[in-house]
């Protein structure tokens, strides 16, 4: 059987999937970011495993797990920093393009959303992201460049210079909260929404994990594609169990809703 024969199946039910819905929201996790070589969380080998994220509690206490963290973010920006978005990610700014999707809820910190072209009103980022930093305690932005010159010259990270606040990246550790705005509009898109793609996440960690329920409790369809099972599976109405970017369709489909709009 050609490779194309065994995903077209797959590709016809995100198809029709697509056809059927209005209002999409896509909520994404690591898993569409492997192919453009960025490394997810939990699969076997991941570097995430051996530069396991420092904890918010831990980060806060102690400086050496200050200087820990961001030895850790900088091993880790320097495998992916040449990369850009996949084809996942284009496909998904193709649903965005067309007016389709409403927003992408993303657990993703690689701002390769962003750099597909998606509006930023349209991405919303439950676990912040790993651009740039900002001060805990005032909340002004500073940017990584300027931190890594400090940090490799005196071998701790700078504090705020406007208020002698810890500096951190602005990504959600494991122990801190999650931005209210960015779960109250998530929940909102969610609610509104009359289909729900998950696109590569292991949804094992929570408050994320619960918004495609709550999007299924609010009357939303729900297909997952994911290599492996997820705890949501039982709650879908399609799982894919394929790769990404293999098991889409080539081009967003095109339906009544943006036929008229598009012309290819
Ligand atoms: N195609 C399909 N699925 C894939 C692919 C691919 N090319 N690559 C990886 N996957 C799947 C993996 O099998 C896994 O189930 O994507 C999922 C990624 O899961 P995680 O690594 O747990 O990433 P994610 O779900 O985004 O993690 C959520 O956990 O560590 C925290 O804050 C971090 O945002 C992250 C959160």
């Amino acid at each position: 059987m050609r490779e194309d024969d065994a995903v077209q199946p797959a590709r016809d039910a995100i198809t029709a999937f697509i056809r059927s819905c209005e209002n999409i929201v896509i909520f994404t996790g690591a898993g569409i970011s492997t192919e453009a070589g960025v490394p997810d969380f939990r699969s076997p080998g991941s570097p995430w495993l051996v530069h396991k994220p420092v904890p918010f509690q831990e980060y806060m206490a102690s400086g050496e797990a200050r200087i820990e963290a961001w030895r850790r973010k900088f091993a880790m920006d320097d495998i992916y920093r040449h990369l850009g978005p996949g084809a996942t990610h284009h496909f998904i700014a193709e649903g965005v393009a067309q007016g389709q999707v409403s927003a992408v809820v993303t657990q993703n910190i690689d701002n390769l959303h962003q750099r597909s072209g998606i509006p930023d009103h349209q991405i919303i980022e439950l676990h912040g992201n790993g651009s740039y930093a900002h001060c805990l305690h005032c909340d002004r932005r500073h940017e990584i460049p300027e931190i890594r010159i400090h940090f490799e010259r005196y071998g701790y990270p700078p504090v705020c210079d406007d208020c002698g606040g810890i500096v951190k990246s602005a990504t959600i550790s494991f122990g801190q909260k999650l931005p209210t705005e960015a779960l109250r509009r998530a929940r909102e898109a969610m609610i509104r929404a009359d289909g729900i793609i998950v696109l590569g996440s292991s949804l094992v960690v929570r408050p994320a994990a619960d918004l495609p329920i709550l999007a299924a409790e609010a009357g939303a369809r729900l297909l997952i594609v994911n290599r492996e099972k997820t705890p949501l599976d039982s709650a879908a109405d399609y799982v894919i169990r394929g790769d990404l970017p293999g098991v889409l369709p080539e081009l967003w489909p095109l339906t009544d809703m943006n036929a008229s709009s598009t012309s290819r």
